[in-house]
């Protein structure tokens, strides 16, 4: 298994491309499902998540053509050619949903457009229960009838395909908002989603959608309307740029008191972050291609609580909590969007940070300097939130079990070392 080393300390400076979205990726590939006609996506990251949604599509029959990699404005981006006409197989099997829970977003499309899918049940993971409850319910509503059986979602649609209905999601859920979306924009009649997450990853998938002939209202906000049509025709369609990522390489500069320039970057889709990020003592500004975040002065403690866009993203929390670390004064981090997802606490304390988790709200006390040892992360962004320690922390860091790492930063240790971090990938 990979490691990561990094010896920290070294203020950061330069420029880092921010990629697409890899949450508004994975929908957006499932999406390509509901037309016999061909969606060409660009923009997508080089990401494992990304290869493991195109090796799930390819079982299910979907024709791929990775176009190269379309390089534009000085970066690389994969283009894909999703054609669903002959797919021919309507099971997401276990070890493939198992590995990536964004596999249930096959569900809707599948559902919608052949009548028939057979999803494993994904199970927990590492930052929570994360039922699928509510895309079950949601599809019920339009008429689907759902089995579970020897660990499988099997839903049907009715005679005649799905029926629009109206939606309540009694919490707001990104992936089954997705979901129901998809399988509305085929479903005969008038479907109202009330309650519905309104992610910019959300809002990227019902644009592609409209791109493809869906007739949808409320883009955006947290009720979309959406008017059932027979048949979708293919697209052309850009992913949103990675405002997860866009925001972990703020807390790059911001942690090491450096100076770097994010290019492709949208403020408008980090509000939130760019508002506890300035609270704390970080600067941003707007360029024409992106954002400037630097950090001259200390750094001051500041509570964020995690909330649905556009409150604080969850997918935020560990590396805002890194930054905290260092920061003069306390700051309380409240997580209510999963109930375990403080997994880098004990690995943060080991480097030195002082934090104290009571229920969902962490206390953190600043320290001086955070200190290099040998830590191991459960997941994706409790791992950045390791290595942004890492870039600030006296001596060597070595993070353990990358993989988690690779399923959503690109090339990750080469945009920071480009950058002066002294970071390097060491393969067994
Ligand atoms: C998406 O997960 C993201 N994944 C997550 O990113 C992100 O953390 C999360 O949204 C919240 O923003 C993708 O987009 C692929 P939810 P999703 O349904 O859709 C509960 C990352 O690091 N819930 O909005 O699975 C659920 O348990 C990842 O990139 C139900 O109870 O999240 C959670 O507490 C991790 N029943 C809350 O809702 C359901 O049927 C929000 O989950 C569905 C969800």
């Amino acid at each position: 298994m990979d490691r990561i080393r990094i010896r920290g300390g070294k203020p950061l400076s330069g420029s880092i491309h921010i990629g697409g979205a890899k949450n508004a990726a994975l929908p957006l590939m499932t999406a390509s499902l509901l037309t016999e006609d061909t969606l060409t996506l660009s923009n997508l990251p080089h990401l494992a998540d990304i290869s493991t949604m195109a090796h799930l599509l390819a079982e299910l029959g979907v024709g791929m053509g990775m176009n190269g990699d379309a390089v534009g404005g000085g970066h690389m981006g994969r283009v894909f050619e999703l054609n669903a006409a002959g797919v021919t197989e309507t099971t997401a099997p276990y070890d493939l949903v198992r590995t990536m829970r964004a596999s249930v977003l096959v569900l809707g499309p599948l559902v919608a457009r052949f009548g028939r899918a057979r999803v494993s049940l994904p199970g927990g993971c590492a930052i929570g229960a994360r039922p699928v409850d509510l895309h079950l319910k949601g599809l019920a509503q339009l008429g689907a009838e759902i089995d579970l059986q020897e660990g499988y979602i099997e839903a049907r649609a009715p005679k005649g395909g799905l029926k629009g209905g109206n939606v309540v999601f009694p919490m707001v859920s990104v992936g089954a908002t997705e979901n129901l979306l998809m399988a509305a924009v085929l479903a005969e009649g008038e479907t109202v989603l009330f309650n519905a997450a309104r992610e910019p990853e959300v809002a990227d998938l019902a644009r592609c959608l409209i791109t493809m002939g869906a007739k949808i209202e409320g883009v955006g906000t947290d009720t979309l309307k959406i008017q059932g049509v027979p048949s979708l025709t293919g697209a052309d369609y850009s992913v949103v740029p990675d405002r997860i990522e866009t925001g972990s390489y703020a807390v790059a500069a911001a942690i090491t008191g450096g100076e770097l320039t994010l290019k492709g970057a949208s403020l408008g889709l980090i509000d939130s972050v760019a508002d506890i990020l300035s609270q704390a003592g970080v600067e941003i500004t707007e360029t024409d291609d992106g954002l400037k975040v630097s950090r001259r002065n200390g750094l001051s403690g500041v509570d964020v609580m995690t909330e649905p866009y556009p409150g604080f993203p969850t997918d935020m929390q560990a590396q805002v909590m890194a930054l905290l670390a260092t920061a003069e004064g306390a700051s309380m981090i409240t997580e209510t969007i999963f109930e375990n997802r403080f997994m880098h606490v004990p690995e943060l304390a080991r480097m030195g940070a002082n934090v104290n988790v009571h229920g969902a709200s962490a206390i953190v006390r600043g320290v001086e300097r955070l200190s290099g040892v040998q830590v191991m992360a459960t997941d994706l962004r409790a791992s950045v939130s390791l290595v942004l320690a890492g870039l600030a922390a006296e001596g060597e860091t070595m993070v353990n079990r990358v993989y988690h790492l690779d399923r959503g930063y690109e090339r990750l240790e080469e945009k920071l070392a480009a950058c002066g971090a002294d970071i390097e990938r060491l393969r067994d």
